[in-house]
């Protein structure tokens, strides 16, 4: 079986793009014994440093080259600098970081889950590339660099920037599907129909959708920061269910798209994931959470790998 390549990808800042890849993909491999790659696609490097120690984080730095500093052959980064170069220096299987996050003693504590880590270079890479350059070099750059992959992993999961310039998409042309993960408000939802339509035009544009890619390739939405507090999220999710279910319509989105349940609840136990370097399950398994990702990884699995393969009803 191919690994499902999925990019979570919104032009929106701090929506819970990176939350969604390292906890989701963590319940998948702790929970339910799916074998994933985290590809982490931002400068920022959230994923990255979610699930590495800056020891470990460094440790990726000193294997760059001194006469070099910014060539760093074991980050996502290389994948992307070689194909503009022509150079053959990223090295897939030194860069992929097994079984993260780890213990003080260095022991695998997840082994089913690996990362291929990002670097700050990344930004680096959206100023003065040629279009041409994009489009033929470095925009499939990715996806040759993941398909010797595909049969050692059941899923593979994207973490992109926030915006949809060349390394996002890079990242969606890589994907077979995408996810949108969004904040219950109203910036947000009102970003959402934006965001689609734009998608769409990007893939129609640069021929994004392969041949063996059925439909278009926003397939789920993820909700997060969630709150029971008024109804104002409650109004924000019920607009955000109407806006779907119009762009499934006007098949700017996949026909099974849909908002995967539940919301991930506010919780502050998220916030100190990050500087602990591990998902939540670890981190606090009886969180707020860590509940939520716990159901919220069931209906990814259902959706992946049920729903999406079952006929139209
Ligand atoms: N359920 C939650 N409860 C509380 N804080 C959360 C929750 N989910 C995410 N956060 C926090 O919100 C911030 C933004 O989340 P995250 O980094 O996942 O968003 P992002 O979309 O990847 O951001 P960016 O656009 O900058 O890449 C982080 O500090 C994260 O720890
Ligand atoms: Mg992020």
């Amino acid at each position: 079986m191919s690994a499902k390549v999925i990019a979570f990808i919104n032009f929106k800042g701090g929506v819970g793009k990176s939350s969604n890849v390292v906890n989701i993909g963590a319940c998948l491999a702790h929970l339910h014994r799916r074998r994933v790659l985290l590809v982490d696609l931002d400068a920022q490097c959230s994923t990255t440093y979610s699930l590495l120690r800056p020891t470990e984080f460094n440790a990726i730095d000193k294997k760059r080259d001194p006469e070099f500093p910014y060539r760093p052959h074991v980050t996502t980064y290389q994948i992307f600098h070689d194909s503009f170069r022509g150079t053959k220096s990223f090295e897939m299987e030194s860069a992929i970081k097994r079984g993260v996050p780890y213990d003080k003693s260095r022991a695998e504590l997840i082994p089913l889950l690996d990362l291929l880590p990002a670097s700050i270079d990344l930004m680096r890479l959206e100023g003065g590339i040629a279009p041409h350059v994009f489009q033929y070099n470095i925009k499939p750059s990715l996806r040759k660099a993941l398909e010797p992959l595909l049969n050692r992993y059941d899923y593979i999961l994207i973490d992109c920037p926030p915006n949809i310039y060349y390394i996002a998409q890079a990242g969606i042309y890589a994907a077979d599907y995408l996810v949108v993960p969004t904040n219950p408000d109203y910036l947000s939802i009102s970003a959402f129909n934006a965001f689609c339509e734009l998608v769409k035009d990007k893939t129609d544009a640069t021929t994004i959708v392969r041949s063996r890619f059925q439909g278009c390739p926003i397939a789920a939405v993820t909700i997060n920061r969630y709150n029971r507090i008024g109804i104002a999220f409650d109004t924000a999710i019920s607009e955000l269910y109407t806006k779907l279910y119009d762009l499934i319509d006007q098949q700017v989105v996949h026909p099974q798209c849909i908002v995967l349940d539940p919301p991930i609840r506010t919780d502050v136990r998220m916030n100190e994931t990050v500087s602990e370097h591990k998902p939540v399950i670890l981190h606090r398994p009886d969180s707020i959470g860590a509940v939520d990702y716990s159901m919220l990884t069931s209906a990814f699995i259902k959706h992946f790998e049920v729903t999406l393969h079952s006929p139209l009803l």
